[in-house]
């Protein structure tokens, strides 16, 4: 029933010490649609419903679910109320199944073989229903990033979820299984259940909303029918100023070979050979893109390079030198930058502050370095100049990393690594979870990083990224190269058939 209310937000206040995250939001969401939210890094998305979810407090308004007033101390309440939330970093234990995993917290648990036959049939029920195949006796560990994404929805679903908030869902998600969540969301509202979704694609807010809520610096700045609305004029409400959709980018003129791998072999923790014979060459002064489906071997590879991991066999030589040792440092000092795909493991220490993630890695470089201890002065002083230059909110170098937001940790780990003006950059999701205003500047930075005769190998999930980036993309399907297709004879359909291993 259009029109009428799941969800109402009213007047909400939320400080994070003084930074006032939210500043009097109200929004309402009508039963049986899906609504989209937007705005910039920081503008306070996750906040707010983080709050409708009861993981945080707000300091002042209220919240409405079927027009009643409720009060949300703690997720219990939310799932109650008939709201779950989808997580960017998923809640489940690796190595229970899908089964277990649906019945997690719930009251009984998975020890009570009834309630565990009972919540079968409701898993099967519920897949059925909606289109979310998995195997419910399946570990969880061994599915893929689309298929755990499925299991979190389900267990919203089996705790009786009428509302479902997704928070940037595809971030993680190959362009086929973007489109699997989204025909699951569909099946959703058409069976009057409601869906919030978070995103900055402004693709998905135009292919899948039916209405979308503008936020910039923690308030609702504009509410349109998505009808009604267009790219364009979204991306103006978010930023508050004209966005240019499209970067500008001259021909690739690429100099001598940087980086040579040949044979690389990579074996992950578990044994299991996640690089398989692996041969690349990247020139000064050109991208070369890897595309594939997550978990193909793509971030192992990065990592080998990198020195974060082990390489099994292979040699890599930078500059036509003798093989390089593959050790973080090292590779540092012979002008090798990196920018991980998953910053919250690998690229920052969310509990040091700001300034120290800034240094990160380059922490014995001489000038931040006194006599006998580091020199807070030149740390914060270099940090700060990193956030005018990257536009990082807020800028305060004091600021635990944790504090900041998704998109905003991410441009401090690219401004970290870009600036050090490597020769060889390697970086891994470079956008992943940065507003469309940031990622045409780090797209203009990256490129004039290339343009400067650098060489950057580029990992990426967004084929149109890649498109946008690269000189020469490689697909990589199962540890090895499947391909090399220049940018100017690829689309995202045949890319993504080559990944699929049929192209
Ligand atoms: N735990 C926290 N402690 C201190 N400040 C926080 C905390 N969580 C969020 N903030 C601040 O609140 C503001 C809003 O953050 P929020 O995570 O809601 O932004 P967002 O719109 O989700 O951004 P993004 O698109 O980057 O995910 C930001 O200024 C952020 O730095
Ligand atoms: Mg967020």
């Amino acid at each position: 029933m259009a029109g009428e209310p799941a969800l109402e937000v009213v007047g909400i206040d939320k400080w994070f010490g003084a930074n006032h995250a939210n500043r009097g939001v109200s929004l309402r969401v009508e039963r049986g649609t899906i609504h989209g939210i937007i705005g910039e890094n920081g503008a306070g998305k996750s906040t707010i419903m983080n709050i409708v979810y009861g993981f945080l407090r707000p300091d002042a308004g209220e919240i409405r679910v079927g027009g009643r007033r409720v009060t949300i101390t703690g997720p219990r309440d939310a799932m109650a109320c008939g709201i779950g939330m989808v997580h960017q970093h998923f809640m489940l234990v690796d190595t229970f199944t899908v089964l277990e995993n649906v019945l997690l917290g719930v009251e009984g648990g998975a020890r009570l073989r009834p309630g565990l036959e009972r919540a079968r049939a409701d898993l099967l029920r519920l897949e059925r229903e909606f289109g979310l195949e998995v195997e419910p006796d399946r570990p969880v560990g061994d599915l893929p990033v689309g298929a755990r994404q499925r299991v979190e929805i389900l267990k919203a679903l089996h705790r009786g979820a009428e509302l479902l908030i997704l928070d940037e869902p595809t971030g993680v998600l190959t362009p086929q299984e973007a489109d699997h969540l989204f025909r699951v969301l569909r099946a959703l509202t058409a069976a009057g259940r409601t869906v919030i979704l978070i995103t900055h694609k402004l693709r998905e807010i135009m292919e899948l909303t039916d209405a979308v809520t503008v936020m910039r610096a923690g308030r609702v700045v504009a509410r349109r029918a998505t009808a009604a609305t267009g790219r364009e004029e979204l991306a103006e409400l978010m930023v508050g100023r004209k966005v240019p959709l499209r970067v500008d980018k001259r021909p690739a003129a690429p100099g001598p070979v940087v980086l040579a791998v040949e044979g690389l072999r990579v074996t992950d923790g578990a044994g299991v050979e996640r690089v398989r014979g692996v041969d690349l060459t990247v020139r000064a002064g050109e991208i070369v893109g890897i595309a594939g489906v997550s978990g193909n071997g793509q971030s192992e590879l990065l990592e080998a390079l990198a020195g974060m991991r082990p390489a099994a066999a292979g040699t890599v030589r930078l500059g036509g030198a003798p093989p390089a040792r593959l050790d973080p440092r090292a590779l540092r000092r012979r002008g090798v930058a990196h920018v991980p795909e998953d910053r919250q493991r690998v690229g920052l220490v969310t509990a040091f502050a700001a300034r120290e993630s800034a240094i990160l890695g380059y922490h014995d470089d001489a000038a931040y370095n006194g006599r006998v201890l580091m020199d807070g002065r030149a740390v914060r002083a270099h940090c700060a100049g990193l956030m005018d230059a990257y536009d990082v909110r807020p800028r305060a170098p004091d600021l635990p990393t944790a504090g900041f937001s998704g998109g905003n940790q991410q441009k401090l780990v690219l401004a970290r690594e870009i600036e050090r003006n490597p020769d060889l950059l390697l970086v891994g999701q470079p956008t992943r979870g940065v507003d469309i205003g940031a990622i045409a500047f780090i797209h203009k930075r990256l490129l004039a990083l290339r343009d400067a005769g650098k060489a950057i190998l580029l990992v990426s999930a967004e084929l149109e990224e890649i498109l946008t980036l690269a000189d020469r993309i490689l697909v990589m399907v199962d540890g090895r190269i499947a391909g090399e297709v220049a940018p100017a004879d690829a689309d995202e359909r045949r890319l993504g058939l080559m990944m699929a291993g049929a192209g």
